[in-house]
């Protein structure tokens, strides 16, 4: 058994809740090393102890470089990939009017798994290594996603989207197919490899009552399964939902009521939540994922991240409603909405989320988003002066984090230096 050590400065995350203080997220070894063997990380410590532990082992300096978990992308469609930054709609009407024409066209199994390859290349060159996808109502689209994603040894979460109402004929199934259609794609992938199910309705509008219930039941028999949706993004989808569903209490009622949400549970956007819906995300145990820069793009509205200190929260780029594929670019959204609300969220809290953050809510805590031993090595590697812009201001930073929060801000590919899926090296140049 061959060992590496990845030399670097590293940010181990602590695992557990949304920590409350700053200084709480992460462990820093400023001189530090990751010991990989198999793929995997055997111990995470100080260079010259590890050093001592391991003294035939290859090494892999990075130098003055940040050591992190790979990102995780909590919430993305990767069929929306190659519509990202269509101009000028609101939710409803952009589904309607470049949504789901694209999504149409990975009906061609060849165009789906195009869109996957492309996807999860951006994923890596962005550092992210995890990604949790919508994929279409084709059940070959799901198959596209984890083929991709295993030739590339990722560890992804995903699932054929459901709809049977208010969408285009071809892209309609009806509760027994949608059902029977992710029973047999569980089946076939879940606990595959690195590859998680995850249940998806798209969203309520969009499933009937009978679809939701089916979908339920699924899950109840499936209970290690994710389950994906999304929740209160815009105030005219509420409304809309509020008509489609009048017994339920409000939105996430709809989903409530049918056993569709809990632990696993990820709940995207939920901006426009009640106090009641708040209560039950918390005390069910249900997941939300921020997606601040498709809030924006959209104009969907602005996040509470107050909802962190009482759920699991993660970060999701939701290309393509999201107009960024770069976790670095989601963290910057992040900050730009807390001020928006009057709070400034520390680079240690962005950086926890877009780590640790996605694992827990996607109940993977011990195996992505993480440094922990054991866990698959999974490593970005950040370059903190990547541009003249940044180099500049990180050079004046009194401390790491002032070091480190030009880079969130101001960063994209070119701040990747390296990626490691499974202990293995991808990419070392970005501009390659
Ligand atoms: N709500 C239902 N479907 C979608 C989608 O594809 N993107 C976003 N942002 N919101 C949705
Ligand atoms: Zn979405």
């Amino acid at each position: 058994m061959t060992t590496t050590l990845i030399l670097g400065r590293i940010l181990a995350p602590r695992a557990g809740a949304y920590p409350r203080e700053a200084a709480d997220a992460f462990d820093y070894h400023e001189r530090g090393a990751v010991a990989v063997a198999d793929g995997r990380i055997l111990a995470v410590g100080d260079a010259d102890a590890l050093g001592r532990d391991h003294p035939g082992a290859d090494r892999r300096d990075h130098g003055g470089h940040l050591i992190l978990p790979g990102f995780v992308d909590a919430h993305l469609h990767y069929p929306q990939t190659g519509m990202i930054a269509s101009w000028g709609k609101r939710l409803i009407d952009w589904l309607n009017d470049y949504t789901f024409p694209e999504e149409a066209r990975l009906a061609d199994p060849v165009v789906a798994r195009a869109a996957a390859d492309t996807t999860l290349d951006l994923h890596l060159a962005n550092g992210t290594t995890s990604s949790c996808s919508f994929c279409t109502i084709h059940a070959h689209s799901a198959n596209a996603w984890f083929e991709a994603a295993a030739a590339r040894g990722m560890a992804v979460w995903g699932g054929r989207t459901c709809m049977d109402r208010n969408a285009p004929d071809m892209l309609r199934d009806d509760p027994r197919s949608a059902h029977d259609e992710s029973a047999a794609l569980i089946a076939r992938w879940h606990g595959t490899g690195r590859a998680t199910y995850a249940i998806t309705p798209r969203f309520s509008p969009t499933s009937s009552p009978a679809q939701l219930e089916a979908l339920g039941a699924l899950w109840k028999a499936n209970p290690t399964c994710a389950m994906q949706t999304h929740l209160s993004e815009q105030t005219d989808e509420v409304e809309w939902v509020a008509e489609l569903f009048p017994d339920s209490r409000d939105y996430l009622d709809t989903y409530e009521r049918v056993g569709l949400i809990g632990p696993g549970a990820l709940f995207g956007h939920s901006i426009h939540l009640t106090a009641r819906e708040r209560d039950r995300l918390a005390e069910s145990g249900s997941g939300v994922v921020h997606c601040p820069t498709s809030n924006t793009f959209i104009g969907s509205g602005l996040f509470d991240m107050g909802l962190a200190r009482r759920m699991p929260v993660a970060l999701g780029s939701d290309t393509g409603g999201g107009s960024s594929f770069s976790m670095l670019r989601t963290m910057a959204a992040a900050y730009e909405i807390g001020q928006l609300r009057g709070h400034a969220l520390h680079p240690s809290h962005l950086l926890w989320l877009a780590t640790a953050g996605g694992g827990t809510a996607l109940r993977a805590a011990d195996r992505v988003g993480t440094l922990d031993p054991g866990s698959d090595a999974d490593l970005v590697i950040l370059d903190l002066a990547s541009t003249p812009a940044i180099a500049q201001r990180s050079a004046r930073a009194d401390d790491l984090w002032e070091a480190v929060f030009p880079t969130i801000m101001m960063g994209d590919d070119r701040a990747v230096a390296a990626v490691y899926v499974g202990g293995e090296p991808v990419r070392h140049d970005p501009r390659v």
